[in-house]
C-alpha cells in the first residue's frame, strides 16, 4: 500500500549556472558522485514501496531528462503537468491520481533536490510514519533541528507529548528574519524538511477543506486517470487550480498535523553556499570539482567542466561555475545575488 511522489518540477534558480529552467538541479550530478539529484531520490526509497509505486511529478518539459535518467519507470508512472503552479497542485494530482488506483494507499512526497546522508535513518523514521498514518488521520512532516534563521523554509513549533510522533502547535511557512531569530532562539521549532506522509483518504479531505476548488478539479478528472485522455483532461483541470505551495495552501492551516523529529543529515542543496557546506574541502578549505589548479587561493567552491583546466590565483570566498554557456564567478557571501544574475541572463541562458 505504499507510494512514494517526488516532487521535481521546480527550476532552481538559486544554483544557476547549472541550474536552468532547460535543465534544473534535479537532474544534475550536484556532488559530482556519479549520480543525479532525482536519480539519488529514488533509489533513496528501495525498500519502502515497490517499484512500479513510484511516481515523478514534473513539467512537459522535462519528459526526456526523466527517461534518460529513470528507465525502469513507465510512462503511468511520470506524470507531466501542463504548467507550473508550485507544490499544492503538483500534490493534489498525484495524491488523487493515485487514490483512483489503490483508496487505502499511504503516500510519501519528497522533493527531488535534498541531500539526505544518513539513508537507514530516514528510511525508518519514514517506515514509522507510514505506519502511523495508516491508522490515523494525519499531516506528517520531518523536521530538522535547525542551525541558523534561514528564511527559505518553514517553521514548525511542536507539543513535547508523545515519544516519535509529536503533535504541531502552529506551522509558519518561510517567517521574516525576525520572526525566525525568535523560533531558532525558542529552542521550541524544527525545520520542515518538506517531505510528508499521510494517507490519501487523509490528504484528500485536507483538499477539499482548505483547496476545495482543486479537490473539485481532480475530483472531475478521475475517470481519466490511466487514460489515454489524461493529458487534455489536465489542462482543463489546471487552471482552475490556485497557485501555491502546499505549506501555504494545507500544512499552515490543518490542525491534524505531526511532525517527527529526523537526525538524517538532511540538507536543501539549495544555494552553492549550501553544498560548500557539506562537501568535503583540501587544506585550504577549498571544494574543487572539476581540474582546477589553485595559487593562493582559499574558502572557494569551483566546479568547472572536468575536460577544462582551470587555473585562480589569489581568490578567497568565491564560487567559480561553469556550465555549458556560462560562467559565474561571484562572492560566497552575496551569493543571494544569484537571482538577479539570473534575471539579467534570462533562466534558459
Ligand atoms: N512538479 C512540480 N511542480 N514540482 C515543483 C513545483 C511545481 O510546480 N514547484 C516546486 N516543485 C518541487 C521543487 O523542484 C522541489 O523539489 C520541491 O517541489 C519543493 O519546492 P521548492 O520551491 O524547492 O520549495 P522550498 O524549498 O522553497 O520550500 C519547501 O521546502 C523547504 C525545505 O527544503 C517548503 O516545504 C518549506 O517549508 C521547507 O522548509
Ligand atoms: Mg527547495
Amino acid at each position: 500500500n505504499n507510494y512514494v511522489v517526488i516532487m521535481a518540477g521546480g527550476v532552481g534558480t538559486r544554483f544557476w549556472p547549472f541550474s536552468r529552467s532547460t535543465n534544473p538541479k534535479q537532474f544534475h550530478d550536484v556532488l559530482g558522485v556519479g549520480r543525479t539529484m532525482i536519480q539519488q531520490t529514488v533509489e533513496r526509497f528501495e525498500g519502502i514501496c515497490l517499484q512500479e509505486n513510484i511516481y515523478i511529478v514534473t513539467s512537459e518539459e522535462y519528459y526526456d531528462l526523466c527517461k534518460q535518467q529513470l528507465p525502469y519507470l513507465s510512462d503511468d508512472q511520470i506524470l507531466l503537468e501542463p504548467s507550473r503552479r508550485n507544490t499544492a497542485p503538483c500534490i493534489g494530482y498525484a495524491c488523487y491520481k493515485i487514490a483512483s488506483k489503490n483508496p487505502d494507499a499511504n503516500i510519501v512526497v519528497a522533493p527531488a533536490d535534498h541531500i539526505i546522508l544518513k539513508e537507514e535513518d530516514f528510511r525508518k523514521r519514514i517506515s514509522m510514519a507510514l505506519q502511523y498514518s495508516e491508522t490515523n488521520e494525519v499531516l506528517i512532516t520531518l523536521g530538522i533541528q535547525p542551525t541558523r534563521p534561514d528564511t527559505g523554509y518553514g517553521y514548525i513549533q511542536f507539543t513535547e507529548s508523545g515519544e516519535d510522533i509529536k503533535r504541531v502547535k502552529t506551522f509558519t511557512e518561510k517567517p521574516n528574519l525576525e520572526w525566525a531569530i525568535k523560533f531558532v532562539k525558542s529552542g521550541e521549532f524544527v525545520w520542515n524538511a518538506g517531505i510528508f506522509i499521510w494517507n490519501v483518504q487523509t490528504i484528500k479531505k485536507a483538499f477539499e477543506l482548505f483547496l476545495p476548488e482543486m479537490a473539485e478539479a481532480f475530483d472531475g478528472i478521475n475517470d481519466e486517470f490511466y487514460s489515454g485522455k489524461e493529458a487534455d483532461a489536465l489542462k482543463k483541470a489546471y487552471p482552475q487550480c490556485k497557485n501555491i505551495s502546499i505549506d501555504n495552501g494545507v500544512m499552515e492551516k490543518a490542525e491534524n498535523v505531526f511532525v517527527v523529529l529526523s537526525d538524517i543529515g538532511w540538507s536543501d542543496l539549495g544555494t552553492w553556499k549550501s553544498l560548500y557546506d557539506i562537501s568535503a574541502k583540501d587544506e585550504d578549505q577549498n571544494v574543487i570539482d572539476g581540474r582546477a589548479l589553485l595559487y593562493d587561493t582559499k574558502n572557494c567552491i569551483i566546479k568547472t567542466p572536468h575536460e577544462r583546466l582551470v587555473i585562480i590565483n589569489g581568490l578567497d570566498g568565491y564560487i567559480v561555475a561553469e556550465y555549458d554557456n556560462a560562467l559565474m564567478i561571484c562572492k560566497k557571501e552575496d551569493e543571494q545575488k544569484v537571482k538577479e544574475f539570473v534575471a539579467v541572463a534570462g533562466t534558459k541562458g
